[in-house]
Order: C-alpha cells, then structure tokens, then sequence
C-alpha cells in the first residue's frame, strides 16, 4: 500500500496524468468502489443492479470532467467517502483505462 500512496505523491507533485495514476486509481476503487461496483475489466452480468466501471467507460459522452463532476457529490448511498482530489482522479484516470480501445 505505501508504495501506492508514494506513485499517488508523486504523480500529483509531477501533475501529469499517467498509467501510474490509473495503477493507483485501481487500488482506490477496489478501496471505495467495489463495495458496490464491479471495478474489474470484466463485463458485467444481467444482474448487477450498479453499472460497472468497464459498462461506465465504455458509455458515449463519459469524461473525466464529467465524471469528476459526478464524483464532487455523493451518489446511490455512497457513504461519505472522503476521497481527496487526487484519489477521484486517480480513479477517473483507472475507470476510462477501461475502455474498449
Ligand atoms: C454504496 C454503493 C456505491 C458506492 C460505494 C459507489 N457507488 Fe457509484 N454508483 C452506485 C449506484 C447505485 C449507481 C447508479 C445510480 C446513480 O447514478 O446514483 C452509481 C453510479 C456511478 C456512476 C455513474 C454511472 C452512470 O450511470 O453514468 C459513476 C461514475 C460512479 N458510480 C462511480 C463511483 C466511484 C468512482 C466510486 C468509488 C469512489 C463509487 N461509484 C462508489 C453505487 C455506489
């Protein structure tokens, strides 16, 4: 886990987006997003009731603005998460990694 929170450190001093932030961003997610969502790259199945993150980036229109937009409030009964700026872009960078090139 250190040396994630390190490649987080790094990454937001640099200011660069970079594969790093979505390795980064995965570990957020799997942390704070898969309690309800599928944070795999794998397809989601008729029976998830919460869009995945593969179905989310695949979606037409998705940004990382729009997306950060979103993530500034509390959604669905999302707890209180807390996540700092650089953990929701980090996460944004991983869920648009999952998008179908
Ligand atoms: C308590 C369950 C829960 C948690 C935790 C949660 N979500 Fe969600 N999320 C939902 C539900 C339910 C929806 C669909 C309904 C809605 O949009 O409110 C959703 C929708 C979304 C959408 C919009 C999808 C669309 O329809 O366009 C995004 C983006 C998203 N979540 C990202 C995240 C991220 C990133 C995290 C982790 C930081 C997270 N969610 C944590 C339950 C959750």
């Amino acid at each position: 886990m250190r040396h994630l929170l390190m490649a987080a450190a790094m990454a937001a001093l640099s200011g660069t987006a970079s594969a790093q932030d979505a390795a980064v961003g995965r570990a957020v997610a799997q942390t704070w997003c898969a309690n309800c969502h599928t944070v795999e790259a794998r397809p989601a199945t008729a029976v998830d009731q919460v869009p995945g993150f593969a179905v989310i980036a695949n979606r037409p229109g998705v940004t990382a603005d729009g997306l950060r937009t979103f993530l500034s409030m509390p959604h669905a009964r999302m707890p209180d998460l807390s996540l700092s700026r650089t953990d929701i872009d980090n996460a944004i960078a991983y869920l648009l990694s999952l998008r179908a090139k």
